[in-house]
């Protein structure tokens, strides 16, 4: 079983899809993880601005493997990420081993923004989950124990934006898609709405 769950930035479909993979027993893959690994490497081999050969360069030698680094989760690397995702090279660099990684047994959930339109498009549930640009950066900047609300709130609205207009894969709720609008729930009542939908869709 496939479980697709695609969103904007901070909408909470991390914490979602992990705790998805937790309750059925399946797999999980952070898809935003790859292009972020994408964006570092090309950094750290060419600096910046990213040029698309260098994020091209560094799709073709990922190594899934190296996960593990601790700049990933900054600030940073989430718009460089962004940028590198915008080249249609680098999508279909990451995207076999997307693919294969959704094939293993028992059944894998997989977070990102195109997992349930390019990726997977036939999962077997597929959720949307969002929330207003408002709630996500307060989220972020708690999470990023930062100071500055506004700017955090550019940065989201800059990243939505990159993310829905872009042709390759843009950001958008696949249609069979169920959308999950968080911006008034906590997280506990986000995963149990998760996990219910899900339900929903198991096969008897
Ligand atoms: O989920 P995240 O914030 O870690 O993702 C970082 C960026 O990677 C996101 O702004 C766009 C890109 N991305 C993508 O284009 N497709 C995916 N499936 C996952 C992430």
């Amino acid at each position: 079983m496939i479980i697709a769950v695609d969103g904007p930035a901070a909408a909470g479909k991390g914490t979602i899809a992990r705790a998805l993979a937790r309750h059925f027993g399946f797999h999980f893959l952070d898809t935003g993880a790859l292009y972020r690994m994408v964006g570092l490497a090309a950094i750290r081999a060419g600096g910046e601005p990213i040029t698309t050969p260098a994020a091209i360069a560094a799709a073709l030698s990922l190594d899934p493997a190296s996960f593990t680094d601790a700049d990933l989760r900054n600030e940073k690397v989430g718009a460089a990420a962004s940028i590198v995702a915008v080249i249609p090279e680098v999508r279909a660099a990451l995207l076999e081993f997307q693919r294969s990684f959704a094939r293993t047994p028992p059944g894998a959930v997989l977070d990102g923004r195109d997992i349930g339109t390019v990726v997977c498009p036939d999962a077997h549930a597929k959720l949307f989950i969002t929330a207003s640009a408002e709630v996500r950066a307060r989220r972020r900047q708690l999470e990023l124990g930062a100071t500055d609300y506004e700017a955090v709130l550019a940065d989201i609205r800059a990243r939505d934006a990159r993310d829905s207009q872009r042709t390759a894969a843009p950001l958008v709720a696949a249609t069979d898609a169920v959308t999950l609008d968080t911006s008034e729930m906590d997280i506990n009542a986000a995963v149990a709405a998760a996990v219910a939908t899900v339900e929903a869709r198991r096969l008897p």
